[in-house]
């Protein structure tokens, strides 16, 4: 695309609103092209300002100049969005924090679980992972009784009965509590990552007041659906989308995304400690804050915090008790 063409492109698009534009409104795609890019997954004009004329040649069948255009214009056409740091510092004070019951693990996350983030918290089995599950989905409703939390759950951990028992530990109404939890089974990753992206819709359409999406777990689909070298590759591209899809619901939607992770065990390493988060750097960078839990002694449970952009490192135990998490 030539500079002329740009500009008017640009022109064309910032008179219209950003939000009001398709991937149609870009030169040289029809609707058949379009529809080839939706089930590619370009759906929207940011997926393809970011992708490379390869992967639109592969998708569509478009030529190489023709890929090059798209692409050029879908950019163009992107307000990137920088924001000044006041703007940002207004945007983080509508940041709400979500207690667990711990004031311990309360004050080791800065307050509680803050919306807008993502944070994983990965730990071998027993570790807690789902009882802070079961403890935010309750404890975002004592904070605001109107809020809704989303369940995705992926190995059949959601316990009513649970929830039952923490919502009189916390003083509230369970069957209302019940009420306001959405739960949703997820068969397969592909599922999963479908249902993380109808989270928006419950929010846009059926204006649900969602405060917490809980995917629990995280990897479990994946570790189980690609065994072996060969696919790891596929796998950690798939778990990059169905992370991003989850950091948008987060950012734009002001929600708390707690995501469970299992550990592995690393052979190759003598000192320290000889586990490893699953998923990788694909999950790491894309959590905001990551929680490593362990079994501490007398039944106690240990937080670690391992990654944070504000609040400096630290360790803290809690107990899982009937009527919810506690401090020791
Ligand atoms: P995996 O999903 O297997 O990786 O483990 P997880 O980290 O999700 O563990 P989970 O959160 O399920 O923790 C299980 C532990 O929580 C149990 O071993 C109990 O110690 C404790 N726990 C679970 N339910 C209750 C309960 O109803 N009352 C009490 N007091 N403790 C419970
Ligand atoms: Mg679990």
């Amino acid at each position: 695309m030539n500079k002329q063409e740009l500009v008017i492109v640009e022109k064309k698009m910032e008179s219209t609103n950003e939000n009001d534009l398709t991937v149609m409104d870009l030169p040289g795609v029809g609707p058949a092209t379009a529809e080839k890019l939706a089930i590619a997954g370009y759906e929207d004009l940011m997926a393809i300002a970011v992708a490379t004329p390869g992967e639109l040649i592969d998708a569509s069948g478009v030529g190489e100049a023709a890929a090059k255009k798209i692409i050029a214009s879908a950019r163009a056409a992107m307000r990137m969005g920088f924001e000044s740091g006041t703007d940002i510092l207004k945007r983080r004070q509508s940041i709400i924090k979500i207690p667990t019951g711990s004031e311990n693990l309360n004050k080791l996350l800065g307050g509680g679980f803050e919306t807008g983030a993502i944070v994983e918290c990965f730990g071998e089995f027993g570790s807690g992972k789902t009882q802070i599950a079961h403890a935010l989905a309750v404890q975002c409703q004592k904070q605001n009784p109107n809020a809704v939390a989303v369940f995705i759950d992926t190995e059949n951990t959601f316990r009513p009965e649970r929830i039952i028992e923490l919502a009189k530990g916390a003083g509230l109404d369970p069957e209302i509590v019940l009420g306001n939890i959405k739960v949703a089974r997820a068969y397969n990753s592909d599922h999963q990552m479908l249902l993380a992206e109808k989270v928006s819709d419950l929010i846009s359409k059926q204006g649900l007041n969602v405060k917490v999406v809980i995917v629990d777990s995280l990897t479990a689909h994946f570790r189980a659906e690609f065994i072996g070298r060969g696919t790891l590759a596929e796998r950690q591209q798939k778990l990059n989308k169905h992370m991003h899809e989850l950091l948008k619901v987060a950012d734009s939607n002001n929600v708390l995304v707690y995501v469970t992770n299992q550990v592995m065990a690393r052979p190759d390493v003598f000192f320290g400690d000889p586990t490893a988060a699953i998923g990788g750097h694909v999950v790491a960078h894309a959590s905001t804050f990551r929680v490593y839990l362990r079994k501490g002694k007398k039944g106690s449970r240990v937080a670690k915090l391992i990654d944070s952009p504000n609040l400096p490192d630290g360790e803290t135990a809690f107990i899982v008790e009937t009527g919810g998490l506690r401090d020791i």
